[in-house]
């Protein structure tokens, strides 16, 4: 056990590990992060402001303690206090973490709600939510009436709901003090972030520092810039690993769960070759869809002469903490979304980190102890990088939020008050991507929603998936959309151990359909259900059980909201002809045609794209496909293909691609 014990996640919740001292209990535990000491003058601070920017180093304690603080302190009391978090697994565990600090059950005093899973009641006062759903109870409430306070945590990720709700916030924040309804107290926390901006925009909000543990870290640049990477990182791990005594583990940053689970293989396969008298290896990946359970993983400490060797996606940069890492390797690049409204796609891409980001991942070598970190790029390279990250409002598909913002009736969202403005290219890319659909019209000079619109916007799916499902009645698929769109709203219902590829193909085959990504799961789906999602056919059949219950738990909630709104609902059977046509009628936006090269190119921008190598048409030529999204790394590839007929898309938007055309001759 590490001479901190509070770095550790509650011993309940991990599996047997070396034998242990006990941990000290929870509210031992609770007196020793730093925020305790500030306790007092933190809450006497928070009573007076109405707004208040808290900044504190990752671990510090602001998540789990401040919402406790202010309700033990009777501030609030009036109603319930939220606090958002960007991902959906943090505002689980933290929910779980502070129920059990405050000895209640789980969705009682303490709850969560995130997208298509709500654990709360009327006698929730605390309530962890992901910024997307806070976004989404606005449009019912745009008051917020049911919140005393409201927390933005983590805000320094900028996330686009994050981004939307502090103007949604302040909206109702002032309309409130109008009305002389109660006080809405808001308050921002983050561990790195630019304070200026955020205090500036909440008219000057005074800016709270917590004292934090950081110790001094050590940092190393390469010489030369790095051409691969990954080449670059598997080097230095195992550089330090020959070198470090075992006790001290290391923390490396990659991009995404294909590289990570790959590069653990590796590292796992190398490490079982080294030269006796090393220290033994464990290497761990960590991302945000890999299984809770085996997140927790990461938090145990290694066995006795073994050194951990985390392997993470940027995650692990703010949204957790691990004990006993000494050395942190920066490999620079990050996953994340770019946007080009010129050619109206919206694709993940591999980029350099922002300035911000690095400190924030060197940071995570000094937690407890000096450390290192190696940064694999020059120094020169890092005077480069930008120094905050870029908000994911001004480089993403802005339709999502702009279907949200009417929905809120925001009069004019070419004037809302966001704290960074999204361009205007992208705005108007966003208006015409619904307008296309069939979701906006001009009413009085105003863009309001239609009521496809307005339908579109109950579900809370991208638009694409909701107007998929408005349009799947004509096509008398409802039944089947419904799987689909649900099966694509979790993570993988596939598993795919990357050491077991043949096994796994072999297994798939009789699932495959020749018709595309869409079709496929479909069948795994039905076949899910005829064995009632019995756990030896998941394992033999490498499917991930859990995630294909959560997709059946989505259903029926899509369901009930198809219910709710009249649509009728038809299985359109064996017939697999409706059900391409009817995505082909609501992704005609991402569709691309087959070129005599044998390349393929975007029908509306003519961009250059490939079937990605997870397709089960990867080694298929079809004419024409519709697929859900573009992924960028050293090529853009198009992911989850469905083969469609190319008339069904000019059929599904005569105009829209009439205008394309036009366009593209000029
Ligand atoms: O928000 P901040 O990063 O300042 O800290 P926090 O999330 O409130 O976490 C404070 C401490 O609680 C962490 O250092 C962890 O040791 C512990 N914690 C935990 O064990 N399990 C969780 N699910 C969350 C926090
Ligand atoms: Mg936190």
């Amino acid at each position: 056990m590490r001479a901190d014990g509070a770095e550790e996640p509650p011993a309940k919740r991990l599996k047997a590990g070396p034998p242990r001292r006990a941990p000290p209990a929870l509210d031992e535990r609770r007196r020793r992060l730093p925020v305790f000491q500030a306790r007092g003058r933190l809450l006497s601070r928070l009573r007076s402001l109405d707004c208040a920017i808290l900044i504190g180093e990752t671990g510090s304690g602001k998540t789990t303690q401040v919402p406790q603080y202010l309700y033990e302190a009777g501030i609030g009391r009036q109603g319930i206090i939220a606090v958002t978090q960007p991902r959906r697994v943090a505002a689980i565990s933290l929910a779980t973490r502070v129920s059990d600090e405050k000895k209640t059950e789980l969705g009682k005093l303490v709850g969560y709600t995130v997208r298509f899973d709500d654990l709360t009641s009327d006698e929730t006062r605390i309530k962890f939510l992901t910024d997307g759903m806070l976004l989404r109870e606005a449009i019912g409430d745009p008051m917020m009436q049911k919140y005393s306070v409201v927390i933005l945590d983590e805000a320094h990720e900028r996330t686009i709901h994050t981004d939307v709700l502090l103007g949604v916030v302040k909206a109702a924040q002032k309309k409130r003090r109008g009305l002389g309804k109660l006080p809405l107290k808001v308050i921002v926390m983050s561990a790195t972030m630019d304070v200026d901006e955020f205090s500036q925009y909440f008219n000057d909000a005074p800016v709270l520092y917590l004292q934090g543990r950081q110790h001094p870290i050590q940092i190393f640049y390469t010489k030369q810039p790095q051409s691969d990477y990954l080449q670059a990182a598997l080097v230095t791990i195992f550089q330090i690993h020959q070198e470090a005594p075992p006790s001290q583990d290391m923390l490396v940053f990659l991009t995404g769960q294909e590289e990570i689970e790959a590069m653990t293989k590796t590292c796992r396969d190398i490490s079982k070759q080294l030269p006796d008298g090393l220290p033994q290896m464990v290497v761990m990946p960590l991302y945000a869809s890999l299984p809770y359970s085996q997140q927790l993983r990461v938090f145990q400490p290694a066995p006795k002469g073994h050194r951990k060797v985390i392997l993470s996606t940027n995650i692990a940069e703010t949204s957790v903490t691990i004990a006993g890492i000494k050395f942190v390797v920066d490999t620079g690049m990050v996953k994340a979304k770019k946007y080009s409204p010129e050619i109206g796609l919206e694709v993940l891409a591999v980029q350099r980190v922002s300035k911000a980001q690095a400190w924030q991942r060197t940071g995570r070598a000094g937690r407890e102890d000096s450390g290192f970190c190696y940064r694999l790029y020059t120094e020169l390279e890092f005077e480069r990088f930008d120094k905050m990250t870029i908000p994911e409002i001004q480089r993403c598909n802005l339709a999502s939020v702009m279907l949200q913002l009417l929905a809120l009736r925001i009069p004019n969202v070419l004037t809302f008050d966001f704290m960074s403005k999204p361009s205007p290219d992208a705005v108007k890319a966003a208006i015409e991507q619904l307008d296309v659909l069939g979701a906006v019209e001009r009413r009085e000079g105003q863009l309001v929603l239609t009521p496809l619109g307005r339908k579109m916007a109950a579900f809370p799916l991208e638009p694409k998936f909701s107007k998929t499902i408005l349009a799947s009645p004509k096509f008398r698929c409802t039944e089947e959309i419904l799987t689909i769109v649900s099966l694509y709203s979790v993570d993988s219902v596939l598993y795919n151990p990357p050491s077991r590829r043949d096994e796994v193909q072999a297994v798939r085959k009789k699932f495959i359909s020749s018709e595309g990504d869409h079709l496929t799961l479909l069948s795994l789906y039905r076949a899910f259900r005829k064995v009632n999602g019995n756990k030896t056919w998941c394992k033999q059949n490498f499917v991930n059980g859990r995630n294909m219950m959560l997709a059946s738990d989505i259903r029926a909630q899509l369901r009930d909201i198809c219910v709710k709104l009249s649509i009728p609902i038809e299985s359109s059977r064996l017939d697999t002809g409706n059900i391409r046509r009817c995505l082909a009628h609501s992704l005609f936006t991402n569709a691309a045609e087959l070129q005599p090269d044998g390349t393929y190119r975007t029908v509306d921008s003519q961009q250059v794209v490939a079937i990605h190598p997870s397709s089960v048409l990867f080694h298929c030529q079809p004419a024409c496909v519709v697929f859900n999204g573009l992924l960028h790394t050293n090529k853009r590839y198009m992911r989850d293909l469905c083969v469609v007929d190319a008339d069904w898309l000019y059929d599904a938007a005569p105009d829209y691609f009439r205008r394309k055309l036009r366009t593209a001759r000029n």
